[in-house]
């Protein structure tokens, strides 16, 4: 069952703000500027993906780990921590407190995942 605060309408709004703050950020602008040159295709995908995380709808169909895997060394772990800051602040400043919580608790589960995927490397 969906949590309280999070439609379809809700989670484009917070994507939207939330690159606009990525983009404006001096660590993670560039690396997304850089990267991305269709942003309404871009904001379209990433809404698909929270959507299929928070309401289970399926609509994101694609491959996070290579398509962070492809930027390299740019991608750090200071990076995410990063990231994961502005998701915070952002998730809490425009959603209702148990769907921004909930929000946060995702985000950090992928990005452990994501990070483990881009750095776990066994030693030589
Ligand atoms: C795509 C950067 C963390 C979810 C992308 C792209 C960039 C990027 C540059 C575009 C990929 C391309 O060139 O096609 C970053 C950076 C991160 C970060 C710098 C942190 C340091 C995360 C986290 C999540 C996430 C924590 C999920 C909670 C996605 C998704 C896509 C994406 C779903 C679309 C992948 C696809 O093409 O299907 N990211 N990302 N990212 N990112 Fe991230």
């Amino acid at each position: 069952t969906a949590i309280k605060g999070i439609d379809e309408r809700r989670l484009e709004k917070l994507v939207e703000s939330f690159y606009a703050r990525v983009r404006a950020d001096d660590a993670l602008g560039p690396i997304f500027n850089d990267a991305i040159n269709d942003w309404p295709e871009h904001l379209e995908k990433l809404t698909a993906f929270w959507s299929s995380v928070m309401l289970t709808s399926g609509r994101y169909k694609g491959q996070p780990v290579p398509a962070h895997r492809k930027h390299g060394e740019r991608i750090t772990p200071e990076l995410f921590e990063r990231w994961l800051s502005l998701w915070n602040s952002t998730t809490a400043e425009l959603m209702e407190p148990e769907a921004a919580a909930a929000l946060q608790a995702k985000a950090a589960r992928i990005a452990e995942s994501l990070q483990l995927a881009l750095f776990f490397k066994l030693p030589d």
